[in-house]
């Protein structure tokens, strides 16, 4: 990692995503070559700037992301500070967040994914899960981490067909410096497990919870705990079981139904384990479902990759100096941006 990076080694290409905090840019290593020149580049919003909380935990996920390494997410590669805002530079995704491609096939009448594509996907998502839960620190103190932010916005799928994890804003250790406040930094309600909402102790379980919920988004192409008003929503969190995916998706096999009703459960000592989760659909694929691995995965993105199809590295190369404003061929999906 260089020392003390500023924003002025990057080009911004493109802005991919705005959220509360933090916006997103497609960005270029200045004088870098090849597809390794591209990073996202997520940028603290000068509107946060100053608030504290903000603050530490965008330090917080700068942190923690500097203990991650694993194929299924995306490499921090240095973080920084200029002129008062922070910044983290990933490695740049070429591909489509899960809410994307969800939205893409939407769009291009074609329905929520292939069952066995969604259930692959998940057994990646939860193999990586494991990594996370089990990590131990730099002194080999366990860390007790959870993701706690599960949704399609939260996990792409790459070119090659990779599953990447993203975004440790809201990821919970023990220790760590900043702890959620009261109705400030919080997972979005619609994909909260109910011990979130009550502010009860969390583990990994709340992430079985999570994978579950966005396995029946990919399968259903519907949110099952999402209602009309962010009042109903946490009730519905809290008390209502989402209609069995048999209703919704007749063909998915019954243990993959079964699989994730279990994880779906209020309390989260009644649902399976991530390892079971991922066994019961991993049986669910061998007995029933043609192989489905990574290039099934990458066929499965390919039609809607930014810049229509692999990008041509030579074409897009913006020019110095150029400005988010000037370029807005390099990514083409910008609905859905928020993460
Ligand atoms: N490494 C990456 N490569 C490509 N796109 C990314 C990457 N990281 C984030 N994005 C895009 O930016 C969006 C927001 O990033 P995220 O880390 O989830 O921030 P937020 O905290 O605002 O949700 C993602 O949904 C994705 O579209
Ligand atoms: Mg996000």
């Amino acid at each position: 990692m260089q020392q003390a990076p500023s924003l002025d080694d990057f080009v911004l290409l493109k802005r991919l995503a705005m959220g509360a905090m933090s916006e997103v840019f497609l960005a270029e290593v200045k004088g870098g070559v090849g597809p390794d020149r591209l990073v996202a580049l997520k940028r603290m919003r000068p509107e946060v700037a100053g608030d504290e909380t903000w603050v530490k935990q965008f330090l917080d996920e700068a942190h923690l992301s500097t203990l991650l390494h694993h194929p299924f997410l995306a490499r921090l590669r240095t973080f920084g500070q200029q002129d008062g805002l922070l910044f983290l530079v990933f490695d740049y995704v070429h591909g489509l967040t899960l809410a994307q491609l969800l939205e893409a096939r939407r769009a291009a009448g074609q329905g929520p994914l292939p069952w066995a594509h969604a259930a692959r996907i998940a057994t990646y998502v939860a193999e990586c899960l494991a990594y996370l839960h089990v990590l131990r620190g730099r002194e080999g103190q366990p860390l007790g981490l959870v993701h706690r932010d599960l949704h399609p916005g939260n996990i792409m799928i790459a070119d090659t067909g990779a599953v990447k994890l993203l975004d440790f804003g809201i990821a919970r250790r023990s220790g760590r410096l900043t702890e959620t406040q009261p109705g400030r930094v919080k997972a979005r309600l619609e994909y909260a497990a109910p011990e979130q909402l009550r502010e009860a102790p969390l583990d990994g379980q709340t992430d079985v919870h999570g994978l579950a919920l966005t396995l029946y988004e990919l399968l259903s192409g519907v949110q099952p705990l999402r209602r009309e008003t962010p009042v109903r929503t946490m009730e519905a969190v809290l008390k209502e079981v989402p209609r069995g995916l048999g209703a919704v998706r007749p063909a998915v096999p019954e243990a993959l139904q079964r699989g994730v009703t279990a994880a779906l459960a209020k309390e989260s000592s009644r649902r399976p384990s991530l390892m079971e989760l991922r066994t019961s659909l991993d049986l669910a694929l061998r007995a029933e479902a043609p192989l489905v691995g990574l290039p099934e995965l990458a066929t499965l993105v390919a039609p809607w990759l930014p810049g229509s199809g692999r990008l041509a590295w030579g074409q897009d190369r913006a020019r110095e100096g150029a400005t988010v404003t000037h370029t807005a061929d390099v990514s083409r999906p910008t609905h859905g941006t928020k993460g």
